[in-house]
Formats: C-alpha cells, sequence, structure tokens
C-alpha cells in the first residue's frame, strides 16, 4: 500500500559493486533422466554440501552444483581464494535488520529489499540466500531477536512472505529459518523447547506456516534445536508432517549448519540437505542403511530429486538478466530506513526546528551502530554516519528551509565498549548547552546482540545512560536516538523531548536519521515489538535463558503484547506503537463479507461515535453464532490514530453475516488531517467478547501501510481471514 518515500538522496552513494562472477552458462536438464542414470552412492552423495556453501555436482551427468550464502539484511558472502574465508566477506548493500524491518510494518519495502538483495545475489553468482528469520521474540533478551522480524506470528509471516517473493523475483532461492521454536541462544544446539500445541501452532508456528503458504520459500531451514524431545532436523512431525503435509510444502529442507547430528534418523524424518559438506560419514552412512534395508531407498530417491530439482531452480534463475544498482540500492537501504525508524516520543520538537544549531553527541554518531554479529553481518560496501549527514544537510542551499545550522560533535562514549569518563561527559556538556539541540546517539555496544549467546539484561552501558542524563539536564531541547536491536530499559525516559528508535539501521543509518530528524522524510515505524519498562516486568524474568536441557514453555501462546495485554501490564511502548509528524483521522468504516451476504441492516457504518483514538475496539458475537439466520460474526475491529495504547474497550454494534462466510473485508477511509506528508499504519486486532476464554485478550489480524498528503484521503481495504473469526477454543478448526 505504501510507498511514496520522500524522494531525497543518498549522499556520498559512491558504492562499490559487488565482484560480479564469472558467467556460467545457464543450463537446466531433465530430471527425472539424471535420476534414472543416479546410482545409490551417487544419489547419496548429493545430500550433503560439497563444501561450506555449495551442493554437490556430479559432472558426469550434468549435474553443477549451486551455492548458498548466508542473508537476511544483505548478502554475507565469505571471500578468498575458495569463497570460504569468513574474516574476508565481499562487500554488499547493508540494510537494516529484521527487527527494523519488522518496524516499517510494509510489505512492498519487504519486497523491494528481498529483490534487491536477490539481485545482489545473482550479481556475485549466489543461488540461494539464507534467510529470511520468523522465529518469535519469546524473551527481549533472546541473542538473535535482531535477525527475526517481530512479536507477533501475522505481521513476521506476511513481512516474511514479501521478503521471499521479492528475492526469488530474482531466480534466487531462500531459506526460512529457523523451523521451530528457536528461542534462545544459550545451548541452542541441544536445548529442547517443550511447547504445548495450542501456542505452538498459534503462535510458535504461525508465522512459518503464513511464510510458507504465501512465499513459498525454495527451501526451510530446521533449526539446531530439539521440539518437545526431537532435534529439530530429525522431526518426523515438524518436517514431513506439519509442513509438508499439512501446509504443502513442496520445497527442500536444509540443516542449519552442522545442525543435523544423527545419520540414520535425519532422512526418514524429512530432511534432505545435510549442510555444510563435505560429509562422507553421512554419506555412507545413509548408503549402508539402505543396503542393510533400515532406509528406504524412495526416501534417498525422493531428497535427492528435491536437490535437483532446486538445483535446477536456480539454473532456470540464472537465466533471467539481473544486474544489480548499486546506488539504487543504497536509496532504498536508506529509505528502508526511514521507513523503519519509529518516533517513540515527541513533544513537538520534531521535526528540528529550521536552520537550529545541533550537537550530536555520542560515538554512533560517526561509526554508527547498524548491525549485530553472526551469520547475518554484513561487510557493507557503502557506510554514512550521521555526522556527514548532518554536515551535509548545514551546507545545503539557503532557500532549502530543511538545512540545519551549525553542527558540533562530541564523542561522549567509546563506540567499542560503551565506556565513558568525566571527560568525556563534560564535552558532551559544553557541546549541548552551546546548540540550540542536543542529538544523543546511544545503544547497545557492538557485542550485546549475537548468534551464539543471549543479552544479559536489558540495560544500555552505564555510560550511555550517563550520557543522557546529563545531555538533557545541559540542554532540555534534547532527542535521544537509540540504535539497537531490541528494547532496552530508558531511566532517563521522561526527560528528552523526543526519542528515536532507529533500530540497527543498516549503511544509510546516517542519511536516514538526518533526514527524519530535520523533516527532509517521515519517521515510518511502528513497533514489531514491545518495549517493556523493565526485564522485571518479562514473564521470563529471572529463567531467560533457561539453563535446563528441557525448556518448558509454560507461558503457552502469552508472549509479548499476548502476555502484557493479558494481565494488563504497563509497559514503555506497546506492540504497533510509533508518533507521527502528521495527525489521521479515521471514517466510514464498512464491513463486507467474502464468500457471503451481510444483512444490510446489521452495522450503521455512520456511527463511527465509539472510535475514540487509541481505544480498544473489540467484538466477537460467540452467542450469536447459532442465530437462526446462520452463523454470525462480530466485527474485530480495532482502529489506531496516531498510536496504539491501553484503552477502555468500547461496545461495537455487531455484524451479522449469513451462509458460508470465507472472509470479511474492513474498509476505511483515512485521512491525513496535518500539515505534512506522512505514513500511517492502520492495525486491526481480533479479540473475544466473552470474558474468560483461554485466549490472549487481543491478537492483530491484519494490517495496511499508505502515505499520505496533508488533506488527502485513501480508502484501507483489509481482509480478515476466516481463521480471525474461529473461536479460540475450537484449536483443531484454528489449525486447519
Ligand atoms: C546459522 C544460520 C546460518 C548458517 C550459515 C548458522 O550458524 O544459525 O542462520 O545461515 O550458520 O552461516
Amino acid at each position: 500500500m505504501t510507498s511514496g518515500h520522500e524522494n531525497v538522496t543518498t549522499p556520498g552513494a559512491d558504492a562499490a559493486r559487488v565482484p560480479a562472477q564469472p558467467e556460467e552458462p545457464a543450463r537446466t536438464f531433465d530430471i527425472d533422466a539424471v535420476m534414472l542414470r543416479l546410482t545409490l552412492a551417487q544419489k547419496c552423495s548429493l545430500l550433503t554440501g560439497r563444501d561450506k556453501w555449495h551442493t554437490q555436482d556430479i559432472p558426469e551427468l550434468g549435474v553443477p552444483s549451486i551455492r548458498l550464502s548466508d542473508g537476511p539484511n544483505g548478502l554475507r558472502i565469505e571471500g578468498g581464494p575458495d569463497g570460504t574465508d569468513a574474516s574476508c566477506p565481499l562487500p554488499a548493500t547493508a540494510f537494516p535488520t529484521e527487527s527494523a524491518l519488522a518496524n516499517s510494518f510494509d510489505t512492498e519495502l519487504l519486497r523491494d529489499v528481498g529483490r534487491a538483495i536477490g539481485e545482489e545475489a545473482r550479481d556475485a553468482g549466489v543461488d540461494v540466500v539464507l534467510g529470511p528469520g520468523v522465529n518469535m521474540k519469546r524473551s527481549p533478551l533472546g541473542g538473535r531477536n535482531f535477525e527475526y522480524l517481530s512479536e507477533d506470528p501475522l505481521l513476521a509471516g506476511k513481512l516474511a512472505a514479501a521478503y521471499i517473493k521479492g528475492v526469488q523475483s530474482c531466480g534466487v532461492g531462500t531459506s526460512l529459518k529457523h523451523f521451530a521454536c528457536n528461542s534462545q541462544e544459550h545451548a541452542r544446539m541441544t536445548s529442547d523447547s517443550v511447547v504445548d500445541d495450542r501456542a505452538l501452532f498459534e503462535y510458535y508456528l504461525r508465522a512459518f506456516e503464513i511464510a510458507i503458504r504465501e512465499g513459498r520459500p525454495w527451501t526451510v531451514m530446521p533449526a539446531y534445536n530439539r521440539l518437545d524431545g526431537v532435534y529439530c532436523c530429525e522431526n518426523e512431525r515438524l518436517l514431513s508432517g506439519i509442513a509438508r503435509g499439512t501446509w504443502g510444502f513442496d520445497g527442500l529442507f536444509v540443516s542449519d549448519w552442522c545442525g543435523q547430528s544423527s545419520n540414520t534418523s535425519s532422512l526418514p524424518a524429512g530432511l534432505d540437505l545435510v549442510m555444510p559438506g563435505p560429509r562422507p560419514d553421512y554419506r555412507r552412512d545413509v548408503e549402508k542403511a539402505v543396503r542393510a534395508g533400515t532406509i528406504d531407498e524412495r526416501l534417498v530417491d525422493d531428497a535427492a530429486q528435491r536437490v535437483l530439482q532446486l538445483v535446477d531452480s536456480c539454473l532456470a534463475g540464472r537465466r533471467t538478466r539481473i544486474s544489480a544498482d548499486m546506488r539504487e540500492h543504497l536509496d532504498l537501504a536508506r529509505q528502508a530506513a526511514q521507513e523503519s525508524t519509529v518516533l517513540l516520543e515527541n513533544d513537538g520538537l520534531l521535526p528540528l526546528p529550521d536552520r537550529a544549531s545541533v550537537a550530536l553527541i555520542g560515538e554512533y554518531c560517526r561509526t554508527p551502530h547498524t548491525s549485530g554479529l553472526g551469520s547475518s553481518e554484513v561487510n557493507a560496501a557503502v557506510r554514512d554516519c550521521a555526522y556527514d549527514a548532518f554536515s551535509e544537510l548545514r551546507c545545503s542551499s539557503e532557500d532549502d528551509t530543511t538545512s540545519t545550522g551549525s553542527v558540533l560533535y562530541a564523542r561522549g562514549y567509546v563506540a567499542a565498549d560503551g565506556s565513558t569518563s568525566e571527560v568525556l561527559l563534560q564535552q558532551a556538556e559544553l557541546a549541548a548547552r552551546r546548540q540550540d539541540v542536543a542529538v544523543v546517539f546511544v545503544g547497545l555496544t557492538p557485542h550485546a546482540e549475537s548468534e551464539g549467546y543471549d543479552r544479559l539484561d536489558l540495560r544500555l552501558p552505564a555510560g550511555h545512560d550517563e550520557l543522557v542524563e546529563r545531555a538533557c539536564a545541559a540542554n532540555p531541547d534534547t532527542v535521544v536516538v537509540l540504535q539497537c536491536g531490541g528494547p532496552v530499559e530508558m531511566p532517563w525516559r521522561d526527560k528528552p523531548r523526543a526519542i528515536v528508535l532507529q533500530g540497527l539501521a543498516g549503511c544509510q543509518s546516517g542519511a536516514a536519521i538526518a533526514n527524519v530528524l530535520s523533516g527532509r522524510a517521515y519517521p515510518g515505524g511502528r513497533l514489531a515489538e514491545t518495549w517493556p519498562q523493565t526485564l522485571s516486568d518479562t514473564f521470563l524474568a529471572g529463567r531467560f535463558p533457561d539453563t535446563h536441557r528441557r525448556v518448558v514453555y509454560d507461558e503457552s501462546m502469552f508472549v509479548g503484547y499476548r502476555y502484557y495485554d493479558s494481565v494488563g501490564a504497563d509497559v514503555a511502548y506497546p506492540f504497533g506503537h510509533g508518533l507521527s509528524y502528521s495527525t489521521f483521522r479515521y471514517d466510514r468504516l464498512r464491513l463486507e463479507t467474502v464468500g457471503g451476504q451481510a444483512r444490510p441492516d446489521a452495522f450503521d457504518e455512520d456511527d463511527l461515535s465509539w472510535l475514540r483514538r487509541n481505544e480498544i475496539v473489540t467484538s466477537w458475537d460467540e452467542s450469536g453464532d447459532t442465530d437462526e439466520d446462520g452463523p454470525s460474526f462480530g466485527a474485530p475491529v480495532r482502529v489506531e490514530e496516531e498510536s496504539r495504547g491501553p484503552g477502555a474497550a468500547a461496545a461495537v454494534p455487531r455484524a451479522r453475516f449469513e451462509g458460508d462466510v470465507r472472509r470479511l473485508a474492513v474498509t476505511i477511509d483515512v485521512t491525513n488531517t496535518g500539515s505534512r506528508r506522512a505514513s500511517e499504519v492502520v492495525q486491526l486486532y481480533v479479540a473475544p467478547i466473552e470474558p474468560g476464554m483461554y485466549c490472549p485478550v487481543q491478537e492483530l489480524e491484519g494490517f495496511a501501510k499508505l502515505d499520505l498528503d496533508p488533506g488527502q484521503t485513501e480508502p484501507v481495504r483489509i481482509e480478515l481471514s476466516r481463521r480471525a473469526f474461529v473461536p479460540a477454543d475450537d484449536f483443531a478448526a484454528r489449525c486447519a
């Protein structure tokens, strides 16, 4: 629905290209003919990698190997002569991490980012990008949360599906990961996620289901951990039952790197490809088991055929002539960062007053914190910084009303470890005092968020907290910019006049934040994750990561806002929150059944007096479903104006529907009532009317984003699936 991004160019967009690989002749081959000629040993050889990143080739039968490489927020291609030198990744465009991109609530943006990554993959000779990740964020301490999209499965699933379509439109495959319930990094290769079926299907698997059904990824990557006692790579219920059987997944399962443990159980469970290679032991053991009759050869045939099918798709993909325009990708990276920026607080200081002099404080102004560590870390071809971007704005022409006044920089802390000193703090105070506005950049340290370990707490480095306090005391007109991939505690939250969450914003974070703060662009984000006030407010406080082998998910599906809303906990910023530089009005809500008929008198669409800003508007007519007119459904509509926040539930006139209602379409007119172009995110939540049901108080079931000029009105239409109307206690129907 979006994005009429502001037309702002990227300063210094002098990008290096990803070096193009020698052109390989695009071929496809007759899979059936190859299958007939393969020996058992050759078939088994196809089931493991040739090396760390390539599948096995069989030159005598014309089967080439394909190359896999990490994503998901940009290509991470290992370099060196044999392409496996992790210390020397090739340059690529670093987009905002998934945790940031999800704040955009923008499927079109995710598709565009996916397409750009697909283009770079094609240029670099990569056939499959390992991403996106859609695991739910069970605790804000999860080490890889920055690599995952959201705490909400609908949002994560829809955004992932869009990203997958974008990458795959370039003839490059994706790998949806990490399947499933990979919630903590501690003991990630051995821990056992013990999850009840309600939570599993309605919460933890739902994003995978949506992404698989709608995005159709070429591959899915089973996770390292166990699920209910069985390693995901050997989990027949998960792989063959749920994904292939129920959801119809017809692609290939590739193990997470070194995640496959039993040479004889994973193939029968449904795993097709074991990575990385070479794994002569695996080939030998599978071949032996087939000869001994303990593994059915048909399973080897099926898996080998899927590998060939993937190779064939990649070869066909190579025929699409695509080339990456790195300059365009930098512009997209900047737009993505702007669209993902969340305005958490603003009492009117932002956008900055024209020509205000600015103190830029904190070393992240110069060396921005833009990504977590691990396999998703991209070697950015070009990286900008806020200091340069602000300086460039300052040099803007005289008639540009959004140029800033003088810019002063104070380091404030040491970026590498977040430490500060009295001297650095005093310099920062001085700079803050001298300028009209102080903009303080703080965030987690570069090592705080990573694959392989979890965060210890939600605190910023002590030096960053102190820096904010001192800057606010020196200059009340202070803006705080947060660079982190997940929530942090903010003991100073009521002091700055504005707080902006930039997240881990990728290689154009500098231009993006300068544009947003100065008003050249608008902050387009809404939180895809709840921000609790403190760690102790989280359900798992004190027991995450779980150090037991069996990690029992005893909170069931009450995770994120499903938990906070259900217990009525105060949070710092709720899921979906995000302010705007403009204001919006919602009018003329109308409902339309798709596949049934609405009774004309059912809903008074002109009576919107019950819609108040930030109110939760619920309805779920449980009682009416035996109505003589047939099934009756409530209208579960929640309408947001500027931000979501706790509010009273309001009774909604119930709409009644007749016949076999498959879907309900909700349309509402949204008007930009302010004086600036801005984007709005409409969010629809469903909730049971009857109290006491064992289910979350409300759940996101639809969203749409749109950009509007001042005075412009656009209708927004969101279709709710039948699933949104199945009573929460009808578990079987919800999973169908
Ligand atoms: C990570 C995956 C990644 C793979 C290849 C693993 O350690 O869990 O996400 O795709 O390595 O780098």
